[in-house]
């Protein structure tokens, strides 16, 4: 499945399901902003509406944005999944539909083979925000009670904690716990005992779903947000290294030409030995 397809599978079955697709925007915020340089996720074009600062065109919405994360930078060529420049694939709900609904969607769009990515129900990992005491929230028992409902056992529910289950656009703004899928790739990307989270690469984290509820204000304190919303990302290219069956995001259609005129021009193999491919990544991601 081409990227082309990945992007097109993921807006139409969101937009069948009332929401309105919109363009990406601009990587220059598009919104005031001060606490970004660059556009990071698909939700950021939206927090006026999460804010309750302006009426969203629709409560249901879905995009492709393109997102840089300059903290990402230096992992770029070493990991088979980092990248700055990248497009991330969102569904987003304005004060409308929370976790259950967005729980069911995932998994559905995951799953299907018809008109989604028809990954094994049986691969797919699903880690839920553990609680923190600094925030002052418990474990999210309420998502973990979703992913029950819809059949995935405890053994592929793990628990992590705000490092990678709590979710913020930067140090302040519209934020919450989140929970994320991982796909088990099984006994080629590492041995059985690796857990999501623990930054091997057997399970690639695909999607996160992030039920945002809070505002974190720079003295640390959490106040609601004036509604319970859904803020999701879909990275386009770990997604089509999983649909195109190749080890990274490097050999897939988006980034395999690139690579291609990297070796062309430099006379270098990618694989020949890590430098060499660590530099053609580094090269094709900073060239797009
Ligand atoms: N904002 C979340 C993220 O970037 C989900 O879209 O991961």
């Amino acid at each position: 499945m081409r990227a082309g397809e990945v992007r097109e599978r993921f807006l139409s079955f969101f937009e069948r399901s009332g929401h309105l697709r919109v363009p990406s925007a601009s990587l220059v915020p598009s919104v005031y902003d001060p606490s970004v340089l660059l556009t990071t996720a698909g939700m950021q074009p939206f927090k006026p509406y999460f804010r309750g600062d302006e009426e969203p065109p629709s409560r249901r919405l879905t995009s492709c944005q393109r997102s840089f994360r300059t903290t990402d930078i230096e992992n770029v060529g070493l990991t088979l999944r980092h990248l700055t420049f990248f497009e991330m694939l969102g569904n987003f709900s304005v004060g409308d539909y929370f976790k259950a609904q967005a729980v069911e969607w995932a998994l559905d769009l995951s799953t299907s083979k018809e008109y989604g990515y028809g990954f094994d129900f049986e691969s797919i990992w699903i880690t839920v925000f553990g609680g923190d005491d600094e925030l002052g929230l418990g474990p999210d028992e309420e998502a973990i009670g979703y992913w029950r409902a819809v059949g995935v056992p405890d053994e592929r529910i793990v628990l992590l904690g705000r490092d990678d289950n709590f979710w913020q656009s930067g140090p302040t703004g519209p934020c919450g716990p989140c929970s994320e899928l991982y796909l088990d790739r099984g006994p080629d990307f590492g041995p059985e005992s690796d857990r999501p989270g623990d930054d091997t690469e057997r399970h690639l984290e695909y999607w996160n779903l992030v039920f945002m509820q809070y505002e974190l204000q720079a003295d640390g304190a959490l106040p609601e947000l004036p509604t319970k919303n859904i803020d999701t990302g879909l990275g386009v290219e770990r997604m089509a290294s999983l649909t195109q069956g190749v080890p990274s995001v490097y050999e897939t259609d988006l980034f395999g030409p690139l690579v291609g005129l990297g070796e062309e021009l430099s006379g270098r193999k990618y694989g020949d030995d890590d430098a060499t491919t660590r530099a053609l990544r580094i090269i094709a991601d900073h060239g797009r």
